[in-house]
C-alpha cells in the first residue's frame, strides 16, 4: 500500500478552506482515483485564530509559508496566498529547490515568474501544476497542455473576467452604466481588491500571458499584452451591437499572425451567435481554434472557492498519481521570446460610433475619408434626430447624432489615420468610439 501524498497549504483565505474541505470530502475518491491517498498534514496562513469551519485536528499549523515550503514531511506544497512578490514567490522557489511540487492559483505570480519558476522545477525534478490561476474550475491548462499537444493552435480567445462580464452583461440588460454595475460587482465581491484589475483588463492580461504560452510555446510575459478596458463602454454601444447582431465582450485574445504571437485584451464586439456571445453574467469561456478541432469552447465557473478548489484539487491528484508535465508543454528553455505586437498593424473589422455634423455632406466626406486607405465599410448607420433620443442623445435640430459603421477588415493603422483625418475635417465632435470585432 503506496502512503498517502504529503500536503502542505498556505493560505487558507476561500480556496485554502475550500481545498482542505473538498480533499477531506472526496477522501477515498481520489484514493481510488490516484492509486494513493492524498492528506492535509501542515498548513500556514495569516491568523490562526479565525474561524474557518475547519476540522484542522491533526494538522500542523506551521510558523510561516517559507518554513512550510522547505518542511521535509511535505511532498506537495500549495500555494494559495497570492499576490506575485513575496511571501508566495519565496516559498514556490524553496519548494521547488528542495525537489517538492507545486500547486498554486496565483495568476499574478506565474504571468510574471511562470518561466523561472519553469526552470527551476524542471531542474529539480518537481511538478509546478497552476490548472486554477486561469478559468477556475474549466480545465484549459490541462486541454491547452496535455489534451492538445499533438494540434498546432492558430488562435486562442475568451471571456477569462467574470467581473468585466458581469458589468457588461448587465449594461447590456438592464442598460445601466458602467459606474453602476462596477458598484454592484464589487458589492457582491465579485471585483479584485482593486477593481481596476478587472475593469481595465490586466486580470485578464496574466490569465491571457499564461494561456499563450501553453498554446504557442512562447516565454509567460504579461508584458507582451495589448491592453484596454472595457470602462469606455456605454449602454449606447451595447445597444447598437444588439442592432448589429453583435455583443460586446471584454476578450483576451492570443493569435498567430504572419508577424509572431498577438496577445491583446480589449473590449471586443463578437457575432451574436458565436459561442462566447452566449455568455453572461460571472461565467468564463475559453476558445481553441486550430486546424481539425474546429473550434472547441469550455464553459464554467471562472472564481469562486469551491469552483477554483476543484482545479487545485485536480493538480494534486496529478502530483499524487505521479503524473509530472512539464509546466508549459515544453522544456521551458525551448519556449520562445515574446514581444508585445504593434497594435498599428493588427489586421480586422471595426465597429466605430462618431457623433456626427448632421448636414448635407457628413457621410460622404467619412466614406471618402475610409476610401482613401481603402476601408471598406459592412454598414454605416445613421440615426435619425428622433430616433437618437433612443441613444440617450439629444435632439435638438443642430446637436450631433451619431453615426456607427461597421468596417470590414482593415489595419488599425488605416483605420486610425481615416479618423483623424475625418475629425481635420471638423464634421464630428468628441472623440470617436473604437471597438474592434473578432470572428469566430
Ligand atoms: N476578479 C476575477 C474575476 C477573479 O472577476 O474573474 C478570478 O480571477
Amino acid at each position: 500500500m503506496v502512503a498517502p501524498l504529503t500536503v502542505g497549504i498556505a493560505g487558507l483565505g476561500t480556496v485554502g478552506a475550500e481545498t482542505v474541505r473538498l480533499i477531506e470530502a472526496n477522501a477515498s475518491q481520489l484514493a481510488v482515483r490516484c492509486g494513493r491517498g492524498v492528506r492535509v498534514v501542515a498548513v500556514t496562513a495569516r491568523s490562526k485564530a479565525k474561524k474557518r469551519g475547519l476540522d484542522l485536528r491533526g494538522v500542523r499549523w506551521a510558523k510561516d509559508p517559507l518554513a512550510l515550503a522547505t518542511d521535509p514531511e511535505i511532498e506537495c506544497f500549495v500555494e494559495l496566498m497570492g499576490g506575485d512578490g513575496e511571501p508566495a514567490r519565496a516559498a514556490i522557489e524553496a519548494a521547488l529547490g528542495a525537489g517538492k511540487s507545486v500547486v498554486t492559483a496565483n495568476k499574478a505570480l506565474i504571468a510574471k515568474h511562470g518561466l523561472r519558476l519553469a526552470k527551476l522545477a524542471e531542474r529539480h525534478g518537481g511538478a509546478l501544476n497552476f490548472e486554477a490561476a486561469v478559468g477556475a474550475a474549466i480545465p484549459i491548462v490541462k486541454t491547452l497542455r496535455e489534451g492538445l499537444a499533438g494540434t498546432a493552435v492558430d488562435r486562442v480567445y475568451g471571456i477569462l473576467n467574470g467581473t468585466c462580464n458581469y458589468i457588461l452583461t448587465r449594461m447590456e440588460q438592464e442598460g445601466l452604466s458602467f459606474a453602476e454595475c462596477l458598484k454592484d460587482a464589487q458589492r457582491l465581491g465579485y471585483a479584485e481588491a482593486n477593481p481596476s484589475f478587472d475593469v481595465d483588463g490586466h486580470d485578464t492580461a496574466q490569465k491571457l500571458s499564461i494561456l499563450a504560452s501553453l498554446a504557442f510555446g512562447t516565454e509567460v510575459a504579461q508584458r507582451a499584452v495589448y491592453v484596454e478596458g472595457i470602462s469606455s463602454i456605454t449602454p449606447q454601444d451595447l445597444r447598437a451591437a444588439e442592432e448589429l447582431g453583435y455583443r460586446i465582450k471584454l476578450l483576451g485574445v492570443a493569435v498567430r499572425t504572419k508577424t509572431g504571437i498577438e496577445q491583446r485584451v480589449h473590449p471586443t464586439m463578437v457575432p451574436r451567435a458565436s459561442s462566447v456571445a452566449q455568455v453572461m453574467g460571472v461565467t468564463n469561456a475559453v476558445t481553441i481554434d486550430g486546424a481539425g478541432i474546429a473550434p472547441i469552447t469550455l464553459v464554467g465557473p471562472g472564481a469562486g472557492g469551491a469552483a477554483t478548489a476543484s482545479a487545485v484539487v485536480a493538480d494534486i491528484a496529478d502530483v499524487a498519481r505521479g503524473l509530472r508535465a512539464l509546466p508549459f508543454g515544453r522544456p521551458a528553455d525551448r519556449l520562445k521570446p515574446t514581444k508585445k505586437a504593434p497594435m498599428e498593424r493588427h489586421e480586422g473589422g471595426y465597429y466605430i460610433r462618431l457623433m456626427a455634423r448632421d448636414l448635407a455632406g457628413t457621410a460622404a466626406t467619412i466614406a471618402t475619408r475610409l476610401a482613401e486607405r481603402g476601408i471598406s465599410l459592412e454598414s454605416i448607420v445613421q440615426r435619425h434626430p428622433d430616433r437618437a433620443s433612443d441613444h440617450g442623445i439629444s435632439t435638438r435640430p443642430s446637436s450631433p447624432v451619431p453615426v456607427i459603421l461597421i468596417t470590414y477588415a482593415t489595419s488599425e493603422d488605416a483605420m486610425r489615420g481615416a479618423l483623424q483625418a475625418v475629425q481635420r475635417d471638423k464634421v464630428i465632435s468628441g472623440r470617436p468610439q473604437v471597438i474592434r470585432i473578432e470572428k469566430n
